[in-house]
């Protein structure tokens, strides 16, 4: 997978894209990441990116110009890469708090894409035009307002890149993922089993692994139930989790 960061700010991503799970993903070559500044697409030779707005609001906003011609220069580098086809494939993001929420189910729809292109808006926002005739998609990574899309840009590349078949160790631990599976992770302890006077479950020290699988879904359920309940009409439950769950509402009335 080819992911294309489109940024003022290129040197942001230094760290995160040259540590642990994502360094390793491009030197394996499973995740190629391209940074393009977008700078370099300005009509001056001071390379201005941003103006006022037009009608007078207070902020400056990024102007069309260096947005489009950079994102143009990088869907033709896919296309002598790939060919036309792949061009029409890859998604153009905008990373705005105006955009789609975004989730694990949309980091899995990402993880498919051969080509994706993301596009980091700053100052008080992009031009109109941007939203209205380049991108194809325009995602949040929450209800918070960040300086800039960069931040946003690492959460999704982070999130996408260990989905692709051979960035974790393990797929596993992809399947085992808390979200994925709807509920909230059960909570997991390591060596000590006790540490200042607390000791991990006895349960997890059995060696009973049916009773083990068992209480980590009902831990789950109790975790999601009190935190997160919005997620339960969403999660797929098996018959066993949905006994369990009648049985924690149940226990919580008496
Ligand atoms: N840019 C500024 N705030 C953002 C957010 N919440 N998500 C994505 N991009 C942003």
């Amino acid at each position: 997978m080819r992911i294309h960061i489109l940024t003022l700010f290129p040197s942001m991503f230094n760290g995160p894209l040259s540590e642990s799970m994502l360094k390793r993903a491009q030197d394996k070559g499973i995740i190629e990441i391209h940074l393009h500044n977008i700078r370099d697409y300005a009509h001056d030779r001071h390379g201005t990116a941003d103006d006022y707005p037009y009608g007078g609001s207070p902020g400056m906003l990024m102007k069309p110009e260096p947005i489009f011609e950079a994102t143009e220069a990088v869907q033709e580098l896919i296309r002598r890469g790939r060919g036309q086809e792949a061009v029409f494939s890859a998604s153009v993001i905008l990373l705005s708090p105006q955009g789609r929420l975004f989730s694990q189910s949309l980091a899995q729809d990402l993880a498919t894409r051969d080509d994706i292109i993301l596009i980091c808006g700053h100052y008080e926002g992009v031009d109109d035009r941007v939203r209205e005739h380049l991108v194809t998609d325009e995602i949040s990574i929450g209800d918070y307002v960040l300086t800039g899309g960069e931040l946003a840009a690492m959460v999704i590349v982070d999130s996408v890149g260990r989905l692709i078949p051979g960035v974790l160790g393990s797929q596993e631990s992809v399947l085992d993922d808390s979200i994925a599976s709807g509920l909230l992770q059960y909570p997991q302890y390591t060596r000590p089993a006790v540490y200042r006077d607390w000791a991990v479950p006895d349960i997890l020290l059995s060696g009973n692994h049916k009773e083990i699988a068992q209480w980590r879904i009902q831990q789950s359920l109790m975790k999601t139930l009190k935190h997160r309940p919005d997620l339960l009409p969403r999660a797929t439950l098996t018959e066993e989790a949905q006994r369990l769950l009648e049985a924690i509402r149940a226990d919580s009335e008496t």
